[in-house]
């Protein structure tokens, strides 16, 4: 069920992209970028955005832009996880890493490629959200996406390699690498539904635990999982001494953390009643999963 939900807007996701592409001028890196993104990932950020949606009563054409650059910016920025610089890993969605196929310096390119083409997404004229909210949203994406998001986030995770951190520093950087990507598919929501300032605010830290809570389930992933099933390399955070909270506090009481965590989050969706069903299904498929 949630497989055919992860399927159809990822087809969605797909199309829209394809078809942005066409009507921009060739480049030797499209081949690079449509490798880190299309037919491929989970594309579980675009389909919080669309359950949200969902929920606020939104209309699915006004999402689909928004939809389309946060997968964009989350390819690129596991195309420069998998960096030798950074992770070193070769295989991705089960497939060779896109520095792998095309080289380090294409594999970069393409990546910052992809980061721009996000805010070229949301900003173009055909888009017809009106000009406050897209400038709202590029506000929002920006502060997600850079030193105070996933580009910070993804800095702690390196430096805290073979280091001994606490238990706010491991989820302070895990909040910041994963979580405010998922703080944005749920605020920019917010934002196109005319929610007001402090809805807002709630609202995109209720993604930003949903995120959370993903990168937890990723962590467990790397102990557990299936490495045909998840399509990249298990067992390798151990390896290379990541600060996860598996490994301060064991996987029992990191389990017991993230289960905690799933209760809280769904307590606070309640007051969206029925509205929340499809959201619900994904958080719980967050939690659960074995991709
Ligand atoms: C992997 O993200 C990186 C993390 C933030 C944990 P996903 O598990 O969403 O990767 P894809 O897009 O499905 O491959
Ligand atoms: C990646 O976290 C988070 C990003 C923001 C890219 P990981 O390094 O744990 O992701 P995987 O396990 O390689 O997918
Ligand atoms: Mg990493
Ligand atoms: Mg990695
Ligand atoms: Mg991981």
């Amino acid at each position: 069920m949630i497989e055919l939900k992860l399927k159809k807007n990822a087809k969605k996701i797909d199309n829209f992209l394809l078809k942005f592409l066409k009507k921009q001028k060739k480049s030797l890196l499209i081949s690079p970028m449509k490798y880190g993104v299309i037919s491929g990932g989970k594309k579980i950020r675009s389909t919080i955005i669309f359950d949200t949606a969902k929920m606020l009563n939104v209309e699915e054409k006004k999402i689909l832009s928004v939809s389309t650059a946060v997968e964009c910016i989350h390819s690129y920025s596991l195309i420069h996880d998998d960096l030798p610089c950074m992770d070193n890993d070769l295989i991705r969605r089960g497939k060779p890493s896109t520095h792998k196929k095309f080289g380090e310096a294409t594999a970069v390119l393409a990546g910052n490629s992809l980061l721009t083409l996000a805010f070229e997404i949301i900003s173009e004229k055909k888009n017809f959200l009106p000009s406050k909210h897209k400038i709202e949203i590029i506000n929002l994406l920006s502060y997600c996406s850079g030193h105070t998001g996933i580009a910070g986030g993804q800095e702690l995770d390196l430096k805290f390699e073979n280091k001994k951190k606490n238990f706010n520093e491991i989820i302070d950087m895990q909040r910041k690498k994963t979580g405010r990507l998922f703080n944005f598919c749920v605020q920019s929501v917010a934002i196109i539904a005319n929610k007001n300032k402090k809805e807002r605010r709630f609202l995109g830290k209720l993604g930003e635990e949903i995120g959370l809570l993903f990168q937890l389930a990723d962590d467990s992933l790397d102990i557990k999982g299936s490495k045909k099933l998840v399509g990249k390399p298990i067992k390798k955070d151990n390896k290379k001494g990541k600060s996860t909270l598996i490994n301060l506090i064991g996987y029992e009481k990191a389990h017991k953390f993230a289960e905690n965590l799933k209760k809280k989050i769904l307590r606070k969706l309640k007051k969206h009643g029925k509205n929340s069903n499809d959201l619900i299904d994904t958080i719980k498929f967050i939690k659960e999963r074995n991709f």
